[in-house]
């Protein structure tokens, strides 16, 4: 099984993804908060690239059952109803509703991954069940990090790195190439106090200074839910722990 991490998505163009199974990393937030919409019962993302689309589709499609969610510059969109808090998307707000979602990097590297056979979405907070996942599946993996504005992200990489020692202590036969060992390296750096490295790094610096160091606390938890996001037919449904 080979595994390759993109940096950002910007080194690879959609047709590149066709066919692959790709994982799409976005710790702060989008991938934190997607993952606890649909644990929280939401019945899809619909990922988008751009908040012109997210208005037209948010009008007359998925049965009037849709909420508008996402940020611009960290911050709520003017005219939607949620922003790209994970502690926003409670049960009582998301339970049974389709999600319209705009975020600056993480929709786009969903919208970008689209062709991918198989494309998931993975946090800290569902590694785990990631990892056993693409275990089973057992085909080459392409992991992408949504990073900032096309920039490297050091919490997205640290990701990326755990989710590759999860994927190694399930499976000895990982062919390493030099993004692999750059990511797990990162990760035995900094992985093992992800609160402070979340604290520390740019984006998370970003969000304290906007007033959400709570979603920070929240984004290091790890291995907190079982489900996997994974993209079918334009929208991100929840797969359980296929344990
Ligand atoms: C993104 O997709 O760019 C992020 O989730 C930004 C954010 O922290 O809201």
């Amino acid at each position: 099984m080979k595994v390759n991490v993109l940096f950002s998505p910007i080194i690879a163009d959609e047709l590149y993804f066709t066919g692959k199974t790709t994982v799409v990393i976005d710790v702060l937030r989008a991938s934190s908060t997607i993952i606890t919409a649909l644990v929280n019962g939401a019945k899809e993302i619909v990922p988008v690239g751009t908040i012109e689309f997210a208005v037209k589709v948010s009008g007359g499609m998925f049965g009037g059952q849709t909420l508008l969610g996402g940020e611009r510059n960290t911050k709520k969109i003017e005219g939607f109803a949620l922003g790209n808090s994970p502690l926003e998307y409670e049960k009582r707000v998301v339970n049974g509703k389709s999600i319209v979602f705009y975020t600056t990097n993480g929709t786009k590297a969903i919208s970008k991954a689209k062709f991918s056979e198989n494309l998931f979405v993975c946090s800290f907070l569902n590694l785990r069940s990631v990892a056993k996942h693409l275990v089973s599946l057992n085909k080459n993996v392409e992991l992408i990090c949504a990073g900032r504005n096309n920039f490297f992200s050091l919490e997205d990489t640290v990701c990326a790195g755990k989710l590759i020692s999860e994927i190694i202590s399930l499976k000895d036969d990982i062919e390493l190439n030099d993004s692999v060992s750059s990511s797990l390296a990162l990760n035995d750096k900094y992985g093992t106090n992800i609160l402070k490295m979340l604290k520390e790094c740019d984006h998370g610096k970003l969000l304290s200074e906007n007033g959400f160091e709570d979603d920070i606390e929240f984004c290091a938890q790890i291995n907190i839910y079982d489900g996997i996001p994974f993209y079918t037919n334009g929208v991100l449904k929840l797969i359980s722990d296929i344990s």
